[in-house]
């Protein structure tokens, strides 16, 4: 089985951004879950260099094109490693293997009857680098650069696209999911709708010589478009290469909706024109905005993706991504929201249940993986792996429809469950019956083969996380599988798992992964912190829940282990560059501590000196913006989540609160 995916090859006018790294990760995201799917996958990105603007850019730095060029070329081809992009190949317009490809297509499409020279006048956005119908103007000015575009009227070259319409709109119906998501085929339904104008495909070597040359007129160089697309076949070598044999037929691109119409009408006509096979699926994505505007060079707002990769990892960065976006919808990119989905899913949901399986692991087994025939004999085991098996059927019905968010949810489900069973199971209860050894055996038995197997899944998304847990379970990362079966065989023989280090030690813990857990009633008792110490999620539903104060019963032996203080606040200041965080000096009588809480929108600094506050004094020490709070403060939120710090009165710094 082989599977070919393919980026837009970006223009190199800017420096990649977040919506270049968007497309560039989903496309590596869909050939990582192929590889370990078995497919044979290829993956191709690069750069568009010819045109205009390119020109404009160039001179604008005060450089040739070809100096210019070089040098962003290499940005883009630089930047992806940092990104974990696993890409095959990079193409760039301007090598030869990619002009002998266009030359030899435009031939072929001449031939065939398609090309004509004749005159044409219209109105020319040079952003855009196309000629655009009244129509499609917007106020007389073009829709994507709010430009009034130039008039421009010469003889040039076209492409009789409209030949094809009809074949085009038969072909797009008649293949449902060509076009996806479906919101993209009607709309491409729609442009069809109107005649198909024939495409100009070259522009004289007296305006523009920074092209491709056609090859039946060395007066004109390609338009950028027609040269462009055909990148995603000179890449693989057509028309005799082996790469195009083998993986042409089962192409695939994927692209933001601002370049639908070259890549649905454009492409395929192109295509059935030179007599070429039409390429699978065209997965087309929304847009990612900053404050509810598209993000632009221009606007000004690009959001450096690599820095965002920096500050919270690379897994971290391309797990919010993934996961934040519906495929085929905009999305609004923030900081903030990437910090909460960091906290609440990472931190919270998998940090938790991989430190507290590990250490439990470690306490009640030895340190050893059970996998012997306690394990099997359990009367809810082969619903257990009913469910294992139907969390593998949604994640690869999710990325087989291009729906990455729709696989993390599943695998986050998963997470949940997992986590869930830690708590109903209680396996420090079963450890205090010699009776219930088989049953504990068991658990800790799923709670291993479930982090092996959730691991496995979010690969494609994370795979330094994954590839580590791996290793730390004692399992080669090198031969990752998704098959439960070969998971319990390769724990059945691999080496002794290891704790290690938090993978995603909290970035604001008090903030927003709290009002996570108060908020869905999670958070139960039992959870264990970074480093294996017992942390206080507990009290942070006490700090939250709107709701009933529901979520599961917390036996007294877990509530026990909270260590709850009275402390006085003796100084307090606003954390820079937060809202939400304060930092507090707190007295516990005989000792001092920094705790940073976030209720600066609640509280100001100066209201909080001299008061008393209730903490949770052996929670496990987080970083907050860089600095380390040792413990957190009790807090409570009404139901329309206003925020109140719990006072114990008169009570002594250093009481314990129980
Ligand atoms: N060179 C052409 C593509 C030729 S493909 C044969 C081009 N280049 S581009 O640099 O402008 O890249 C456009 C693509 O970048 C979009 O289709 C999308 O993949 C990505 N994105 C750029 N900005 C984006 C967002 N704000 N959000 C999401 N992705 C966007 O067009």
């Amino acid at each position: 089985m082989n599977y070919y995916v393919t980026t837009p090859i970006y223009y190199v006018n800017a420096k990649p951004h977040l919506g270049h790294a968007y497309t560039t990760i989903v496309n590596d995201v869909l050939a990582r879950f192929h590889r370990l799917d078995g497919y044979d996958s290829y993956f191709l990105t690069g750069t568009d260099e010819h045109g205009d603007k390119i020109v404009r850019a160039a001179q604008a730095e005060g450089r040739t094109p070809r100096e210019y060029v070089d040098q962003i070329s290499s940005l883009f081809k630089a930047a992806w490693p940092g990104l974990a992009i696993s890409n095959d190949d990079f193409i760039r317009t301007t090598e030869e293997r990619h002009k002998t490809v266009v030359s030899r297509f435009m031939d072929l499409v001449n031939r065939n009857g398609d090309i004509y020279f004749g005159e044409y006048g219209g109105h020319y956005c040079f952003g855009c680098e196309r000629f655009y119908t009244e129509k499609e103007l917007v106020d007389g000015l073009c829709p994507d650069h709010q430009v009034k575009p130039e008039y421009v009227s010469e003889k040039n070259y076209f492409f009789r696209m409209g030949n094809y319409q009809d074949w085009l709109i038969d072909y797009v119906k008649a293949n449902p999911d060509f076009i996806r998501p479906e919101r993209y085929k009607n709309e491409v339904l729609g442009f069809l709708k109107d005649p198909l104008e024939d495409l100009c495909i070259s522009r004289p070597k007296s305006r523009l010589t920074w092209g491709i040359d056609i090859p039946f007129d060395d007066d004109f160089v390609t338009y950028v478009w027609f040269d462009a697309l055909i990148n995603y076949i000179s890449a693989l070598g057509w028309p005799d290469g082996e790469l195009y044999h083998k993986y042409w037929p089962v192409a695939q691109h994927t692209i933001a909706k601002d370049i639908l119409k070259p890549h649905a009408i454009y492409w395929p006509t192109m295509l059935k024109s030179a007599g070429l096979p039409i390429y699978r699926h065209l997965n087309v994505h929304g847009y990612w905005q900053i404050g509810f505007s598209k993000m632009s060079k221009s606007v000004g707002n690009v959001v450096e993706a690599l820095t965002m990769a920096d500050k919270y990892g690379t897994d971290a960065f391309r797990y919010f991504l993934a996961r934040e976006m519906t495929f085929g919808l905009d999305s609004e990119f923030s900081e903030d929201r990437l910090v909460e989905r960091f906290d609440s899913d990472l931190a919270n949901d998998l940090g938790n249940l991989w430190q507290r399986s590990l250490a439990m692991i470690k306490k009640f087994s030895g340190g050893l993986i059970p996998t012997g025939p306690e394990a099997e004999g359990q009367p809810d085991e082969p619903e257990w792996r009913g469910r294992a098996e139907d969390l593998i059927s949604a994640w690869r019905l999710a990325f087989d429809s291009v729906n990455p968010r729709g696989a993390m949810t599943a695998v986050w489900e998963y997470v949940g469950l997992l986590n869930k069973t830690i708590d109903s199971e209680a396996p420090w209860a079963l450890a205090r019956d010699p009776e219930k050894a088989p049953r504990l055996a068991a658990v800790l038995a799923r709670l291993a083969e479930g982090l092996a197997l959730v691991s496995a899944l979010f690969w494609p998304v994370m795979p330094a996380t994954a590839e580590a847990m791996w290793t730390r379970l004692g399992l080669d990362p090198a031969a990752m599988s998704t098959d439960p079966k070969t998971i319990r065989e390769k724990l059945a023989s691999g080496r002794p798992p290891t704790v290690g280090e938090a993978f995603f030690p909290r970035i604001d813990a008090e903030g927003k992964a709290a009002g996570k857990a108060a908020g869905q009633g999670q958070a139960p008792g039992g959870t264990k912190a970074p480093g294996g110490t017992k942390a206080a999620e507990g009290a942070q539903a006490a700090e939250g829940g709107p709701g009933d104060g529901g979520g599961e019963p917390v036996g007294i032996d877990e509530f026990r282990r909270l260590d709850l203080r009275v402390a006085k606040v003796e100084a307090a200041e606003r954390v820079p560059k937060s809202e939400k965080l304060i930092k507090l000096s707190l007295s516990l009588g005989q000792s001092q501590r920094t705790v940073v809480a976030g209720i600066g929108k609640r509280y100001r600094p100066e209201e909080l000196v001299g008061r008393t506050v209730v903490i949770v004094a052996n929670l496990a020490p987080a970083k907050l913006m860089g600095l380390k709070s040792q413990g957190m403060v009790l807090a409570a939120t009404d139901p329309d989540g206003r925020l109140e710090l719990l006072s114990p009165g008169d009570a002594a710094p250093g009481s314990k609160v129980s």
